[in-house]
């Protein structure tokens, strides 16, 4: 089948090349030249696992190809996903501008039926209003195409974004129409074979699904970050209550790590913006409004522990970052809680010496070549010249490192674990001051 994508960022990349995989023609389109240009000179923007050579066989094969053209582009696809960023507007809302600009670009090109297929996170009513766009773009060129309007959003994860997507655990469709779902049910049929994932349904229930999905994740990472500062005030440890908990089936283990806050590209925004779609219904989400303020402060928490440390004065002191992205295996850097950190520490007068396996480039590309910042080509490299160690995200090449190395280099031998990935006993007995998120009285000053 023809498909064209517009938006060639993690989600548009990962679905165009998943559905050329399988075996369509797909069109990926951007207004990013920059970002055509690299697909096209065979480099890949973002890391994502596996994405690289994937893109690779199928631009070989012909299946998949990248473009600005949006003629072009248009003409293509059947389908036409919109898998454009959504970015939270100044009062935390959905900023749909990307999203209209698409719909507008198709109703002003297309001249055959056309299934829209709204693959971005949106608040329920989008697909009213990409619908709206579209007709009034085809009454300026005096047309009534037919076209369809489907919400089908998006439940990949950075890091397994290829794995979800071949095999999803359920592919929402939302539409009006039992055409489209049928035309969708084959265009998604070779990631459909074990079972039938498909769940049918209206559309504002589709629109919605995505944000219920997200807001639940993060209040559970929230709840359990909550419970991670009790526990350290009660001299509880909540690794041990995180498995007295999870191994209960209604609970599960999954999602209740806690740690230093989330980040990210969807469920700050996402939180956020429910719950603007709430105040705009005259509704007060009030638990949204607390899983916001209670991951914004926990994100400060790393800070606060440190600067406690050091009696409040972090001036001429070197602090040394083991991760940067907002979780491992991606260079993604949306609201991460390391940012939080190292602008905080940057205020207070501290350096920052950091390593990520993935996330260097993009941190030099926030923050540009500063005085305060040395990225490190090695993990070991950070701990030369600097006073304590905070850990923030959770890679897998932090997990068994040479302990003695990193005390030897610290000025005090001191671990902040933001992601509770070593033993606080183990810690302590070499040698190191070890304060992990809710891990009992150990975690007190
Ligand atoms: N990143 C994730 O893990 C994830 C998962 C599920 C859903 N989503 C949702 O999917 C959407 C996209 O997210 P993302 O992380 O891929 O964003 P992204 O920022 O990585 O990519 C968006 C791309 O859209 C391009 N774009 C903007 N306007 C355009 C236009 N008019 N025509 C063509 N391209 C245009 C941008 O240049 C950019 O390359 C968001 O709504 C997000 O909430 C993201």
């Amino acid at each position: 089948m023809d498909v064209t994508i517009f938006g060639s960022g993690y989600v548009g990349l990962v679905s165009g090349t998943c559905l050329a995989e399988v075996g369509n023609n797909v069109i990926c389109v951007d207004v990013d030249q920059n970002k055509i240009d690299m697909l096209n000179n065979g480099q890949v923007p973002i890391y994502e696992p596996g994405l690289d050579k994937m893109i690779e066989r199928n631009v070989k094969e012909g299946r998949l190809s990248f473009t600005t053209d949006i003629d072009i582009a248009v003409k293509h696809g059947l389908f036409q996903f919109i898998a454009v960023g959504t970015p939270p507007d100044e009062d935390g809302s959905a900023d749909l501008q990307y999203v209209r600009a698409v719909a507008k670009s198709i109703g002003e090109r297309m001249d055959e039926y056309r299934v829209i297929i709204d693959k971005s996170t949106v608040p329920v009513g989008t697909a009213d209003k990409v619908r709206e766009t579209v007709t009034q773009a085809l009454k300026e060129r005096n047309l009534s195409t037919e076209f369809d309007v489907v919400s089908n959003p998006e439940f990949l994860k950075e890091g397994d974004a290829i794995d979800d997507f071949m095999k999803p655990d359920r592919i929402v469709i939302g539409t009006d129409n039992p055409r489209t779902t049928e035309l969708l049910r084959a265009l998604y049929a070779p990631f459909n074979r074990n079972h039938d994932r498909l769940v049918a349904m209206d559309i504002r229930s589709a629109e919605l699904t995505k944000y219920a999905a997200n807001s639940l994740l993060a209040t559970k990472i929230t709840f359990m970050n909550e419970l991670a500062n009790l526990a350290e005030r009660l001299g509880a440890d909540i690794e041990n209550v995180r498995l007295g908990i999870g191994s209960d089936p209604r609970i599960g283990y999954h999602f209740i790590y806690p740690g230093c806050g989330y980040g990210g590209s969807c469920f700050p925004k996402d939180v956020k913006a429910l719950e603007k779609t709430a105040k705009q219904i005259g509704y007060d989400a009030k638990l949204l409004a607390a899983v916001e303020n209670v991951n914004n402060k926990q994100k400060t928490i790393l800070f606060d522990r440190i600067s406690q440390y050091f009696d409040g004065n972090l001036k001429g002191k070197t602090i040394a970052i083991w991760g940067l992205s907002f979780k491992p295996n991606t260079d993604d850097m949306r609201d991460a809680p390391s940012r939080v950190l190292m602008e905080s520490l940057w205020a207070a007068g501290a350096k920052v010496h950091a390593y990520d396996p993935e996330a260097m480039e993009e941190t030099l590309r926030i923050y540009g070549q500063r005085d305060d910042l040395k990225l490190c080509e090695e993990p070991m490299d950070v701990f030369a010249g600097s006073d304590a160690m905070a850990l923030l995200t959770e890679w897998r090449i932090f997990r068994s490192p040479d302990f003695n190395t990193i005390k030897n280099n610290l000025s005090t031998p001191v671990i902040f674990d933001g992601r509770n990935v070593y033993d606080p006993i183990q810690m302590e007995e070499l040698g190191f001051e070890y304060y992990g998120m809710g891990r009992g009285k150990s975690c007190i000053k």
